[in-house]
């Protein structure tokens, strides 16, 4: 058995996040390819790093992370995360790969709108052999730690921009991923609601060392990334 992840929660776990290794990456959609989106990506971070990704609308951002998510499939190149090559792995390790390492905060916050916040939270701590009072147990927990916990019974309707971020990225963290992916968390907030989801996500990822990858429009907020790429005509700048 693997050493306990946090005996003591340390700050900065850096061996706990994913390494992503992605090499000569080419991505089209269409009948025959016929719209080439990625054209020769590489990538490389560390375990642990924090990477902001910028670009044009179009540019293939989503495409890009949908990639890395384990979301869309490879089809020519390389994509690596925490080790595995992710075109190696069949339809059922991919859904594992999905669910045990990535915790990924949609473009458009993906939350189920008949469900309350604790609920949405609650779907996705799918451990097995944990019994519903304990799933409660942790998705309150996880709502409180986004600052939410006065909010649980809100169905999406009754929550704000900057809220329904937040649980989305609960949800996200409710498996404890090695690897988030975070597309546009801020694009529909205000600043400071902005740079709250930032932080929050920063804080994230230096509590539990996981990898963090954002995918942002602002170019104030991806200063904040140890590291940023610009994906241009399908290559990363
Ligand atoms: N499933 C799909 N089928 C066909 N074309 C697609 C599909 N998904 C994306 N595209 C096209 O691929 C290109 C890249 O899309 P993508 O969503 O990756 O861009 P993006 O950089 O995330 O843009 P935005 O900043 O607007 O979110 C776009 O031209 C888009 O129309
Ligand atoms: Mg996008």
């Amino acid at each position: 058995m693997a050493a306990p992840l946090s005996r003591v929660e340390t700050v900065g776990e850096r061996d706990f996040g994913a390494e992503i290794r992605v090499s000569g990456l080419l991505h089209a959609y269409g009948e025959a390819g016929r719209l080439p989106v990625l054209r020769g990506v590489d990538l490389d971070v560390e375990p642990g790093g924090y990477l902001a990704i910028t670009g044009v609308s179009g540019a293939g951002k989503s495409t890009l992370l949908a990639l890395l998510g384990g979301l869309e499939s490879v089809q020519s190149g390389s994509v690596m995360v925490g080790g595995r090559n992710l075109a190696s792995l069949n339809g059922r390790e991919l859904a594992h790969f999905r669910r045990d390492v990535i915790g990924f905060v949609f473009q458009d916050f993906g939350l189920l709108g008949m469900l309350t916040a604790l609920e949405n939270v609650e779907m996705a701590l799918s451990l097995a052999g944990v019994s519903r009072a304990e799933r409660r147990r942790r998705a309150a927990e996880l709502l409180a730690e986004v600052g939410l916990a006065g909010r649980a019974s809100h169905r999406p309707t009754a929550l704000s921009g900057g809220e329904l971020q937040r649980v989305a990225i609960a949800r996200a963290l409710a498996n404890r991923p090695q690897l988030v992916l975070a597309d546009e968390p801020t694009g529909n907030l205000d600043e400071d609601s902005a740079l709250r989801v930032l932080e929050l996500l920063e804080r994230l990822r230096a509590e539990r060392g996981c990898t963090l990858v954002v995918v942002t429009h602002n170019q104030e907020l991806a200063e904040r990334a140890g590291r940023r790429v610009r994906l241009t005509r399908g290559t990363l700048q």
